[in-house]
């Protein structure tokens, strides 16, 4: 047997090389495809059946086995310490313009023209405008094509190498791409520098990870990626994924006879892509400082919705003569500038945590901070979320701390410096109290928020409710603000909605600070707003879960607030869009004799909407459908499917008859399976309840 085989494994070999070879080239090029691309060619179980074949002809001849190949991107054991290595060329870094107008681009211009010898007259310099990513910078050394080594910048002179873990990111070749184009061979030795970099999504996924794991998480995507490149053992670097964009070279040779030779740093751009580097599709030409300025504005816009963090844009003259003319300062080249954006992180102290309380009584922990720019606006208050953020967070009162706003998101307090924390800090804690009331607060279980338990009772849920009620897209009282609210409401003019009509122009007078005009813009405000919208009047009544669109959806189906307010649970579900939640929370609302009060102290102060006759009912997909659940389904919950039905129109029975309509079995269905047998009542698995509910059945 042993004899046999060997005497055929001979024979095979050449041709299993050149398989594997043509294997390697394969997986290579549909990698490319797929990492730097994004346009594969191959459905992904292709790959992973061309990826197996490599694999098993790699177990039979490890003898054969090539560092480039697409198998050997994880590997390597967990190392002690990385190893020091120094730069041929040295990694540059760059001047910073933190100048954030037009003119941080306009300096630099008149710069390059003035060491250039430019007459004023003379034709606009031509530069390359690229993003500046916001990940670390990294050397990629290719001898004859392979990747060899990887380094960090380390101080411009030595780096580490981390080689084991950037052979982990799919987006960087391990070998270059040779055939594409053509234009550009491939030299003996060239040097690919690049940043790499984290996207948001695979951060956001990052930190649910570690979140679920009760780990750490990171602080932002450099941080993550700055991590994950040095992490000791490549495995755990395996699991953070990274990306890469290229954007010059080091060391490349040979530089004449015969090898690449650019002129420009965008061909060099281009050669880069060729090779099968990712280099970013933001990278444009500029002509003059008016095109560069144009260019950070143009990035500047679209920065909050890129998929990865920037925190400027990069300018370099595009001739690389030019560049050799202009030369170095210290370690910084001439023909190049930072350019950055407004930073939308930035340290500041907490001055202290206070407790808000919310309309519908949630309280919320709000970090007080020193007044920090961050992000183009002044921020004193930064959101905690709720007391596992908080706690999570370990804010405390005297921390320095890093607030982060981007967008138009709030801002928030993403990390604690802990070296400047005061020696006697206080932790934290969630107040049992409602700091307003003084009432109950408590968490329900399975839910992430402490409620104020007093109701219309808390001032502070009061003037919630009261400027919810007031605003623009509810009733709308122009000129009723917090400030104006609050002052009523503590000076008891205030108790309950219908008081606010029944505020006199003499009690408004009478506050301070109110001019006698004001007063009577607000009550003809009050006047206005008395003739609305059903719509309006109920989304301005503040149920839960009842926002503009509910509102519209519940007046458009009953037609009338009589109709509403005496719905049952059923007759709300048939509405579209309202689920369980809603229709409970709706119902239980009017269950209230208070909130029908309300309602009808508001008709009798005169607010009056046009009524409508009930639209015509348009029954849901289960309609008229009874279901019983036994078992366990293998995703959905008990409570999920039972939402899933009730939300179509179904209802849901706890036991068996001949009534039932369908049985949602999962896995040990006990008798309630049996029942529906013996009464021919259909049953259905879990694929067969979501194939009825999305009407694929
Ligand atoms: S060019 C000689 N281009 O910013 C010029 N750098 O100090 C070398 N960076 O260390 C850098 N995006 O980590 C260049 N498009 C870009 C860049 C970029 C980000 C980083 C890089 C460098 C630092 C500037």
């Amino acid at each position: 047997m042993m004899v046999t085989q060997d005497l055929f494994a001979l024979p095979a070999q050449p041709l299993d090389a050149a398989r594997m070879q043509a294997l390697r080239l394969d997986l290579q090029a549909h990698a490319h495809r797929y990492y730097v691309l994004d346009d594969p060619s191959i459905p992904d179980a292709e790959y992973d059946h061309l990826f197996q074949q490599l694999q098993a002809l790699e177990a039979q001849y490890p003898e054969l086995v090539t560092p480039d190949s697409p198998t050997q991107r994880v590997g390597g054991r967990a190392l002690d310490q990385f190893v020091s290595v120094r730069h041929t060329v040295p990694m540059l870094s760059i001047r910073t313009e933190t100048d954030t107008e037009a003119s941080g681009a306009q300096n630099f211009d008149a710069r390059v023209r003035r060491e250039l010898g430019l007459e004023e007259t003379a034709p606009a310099v031509e530069y390359v405008a690229e993003p500046k990513f916001d990940g670390l910078a990294m050397s990629l050394r290719y001898e004859h094509g392979v990747l060899v080594q990887a380094a960090t910048r380390g101080d411009g002179e030595m780096g580490e190498d981390v080689t084991q873990n950037i052979r982990t990111i799919g987006q960087i070749p391990l070998r270059l791409l040779a055939s594409a184009g053509g234009q550009y061979s491939v030299p003996q030795v060239l040097e690919v520098r690049g940043e790499v970099y984290m996207r948001r999504d695979d951060f956001d996924a990052l930190n649910e990870k570690q979140r679920e794991k009760g780990q750490k998480t990171f602080v932002n995507t450099r941080n993550a990626a700055a991590g994950a490149v040095r992490q000791l053992d490549p495995a755990i670097a395996a699991q953070r994924p990274l990306s890469f964009f290229a954007y010059g070279l080091g060391e490349i040779s040979p530089v004449q006879s015969g090898g690449p030779a650019f002129d420009t740093h965008y061909e060099m751009l281009q050669a880069l892509k060729n090779w099968g580097f990712p280099v970013s599709a933001l990278v444009g030409i500029a002509q003059g400082a008016t095109e560069l300025v144009a260019y950070y504005k143009s990035i500047g816009e679209q920065r909050d919705s890129l998929g990865f963090d920037i925190d400027g844009v990069v300018y370099k003259v595009n001739s690389l003569a030019l560049q050799r003319r202009m030369g170095f300062v210290t370690r910084e080249p001439r023909w190049a500038v930072a350019h950055k954006f407004p930073a939308q992180e930035q340290l500041t102290t907490v001055l202290g945590i206070e407790v808000q309380v919310g309309r519908t009584g949630k309280l919320t922990p709000v970090a007080k901070l020193a007044p920090v720019f961050v992000g183009g606006v002044t921020v004193t208050n930064a959101t905690l979320h709720n007391e596992d953020e908080a706690r999570r967070k370990d804010v405390r009162l005297g921390d320095t701390v890093i607030v982060r706003r981007a967008g138009d998101v709030i801002p928030e307090v993403v990390a604690v410096l802990p070296d400047r924390r005061p020696p006697d800090a206080q932790e934290f804690t969630m107040p049992r109290q409602c700091p307003v009331c003084a009432s109950a607060a408590v968490r329900e279980e399975g839910e992430a928020d402490y409620r104020c338990t007093g109701g219309l009772f808390c001032s502070a849920q009061r003037k919630q409710a009261i400027l919810h009620f007031a605003q623009r897209r509810a009733v709308e009282v122009e000129g009723l603000g917090d400030k104006l609210v609050d002052q009523l409401v503590d000076s008891n003019n205030i108790r309950t909605l219908p008081d606010l009509y029944r505020l006199g122009l003499s009690s408004l007078a009478n506050l301070d600070r109110m001019a006698d005009k004001s007063a009577q813009n607000i009550v003809e405000a009050l006047e206005k707003s008395k003739q609305t919208t059903l719509p309006r009047f109920l989304f301005g009544l503040g149920i839960r879960h009842v926002g503009e669109a509910t509102a519209k959806a519940l007046a458009r189906h009953f037609g009338t607030m009589d109709a509403i307010m005496d719905a049952s649970v059923e007759q709300l579900l048939q509405v579209g869009d309202v689920g369980p939640i809603v229709a409970q929370s709706i119902r239980t609302f009017f269950d209230q004799p208070h909130n029908r009060e309300v309602v009808d102290q508001l008709r009798a102060c005169g607010l009056s909407w046009e009524e409508g006759a009930p639209a015509a009912v348009t029954p849901k997909l289960l309609t008229g459908k009874t279901f019983v659940l036994t078992g366990t389904l293998p995703t959905l919950s008990r409570d999920e499917a039972k939402d899933l039905i009730e939300a179509a129109g179904g209802k849901v029975a706890g036991s068996v008859s001949k009534k039932t309509s369908f049985v949602v079995a999962g896995t040990e269905a006990g008798s309630k399976l049996d029942k529906a047998q013996e009464l021919g009542v259909a049953v259905l698995d879990e694929t067969g309840l979501k194939e009825l509910l999305n009407g694929s059945a």
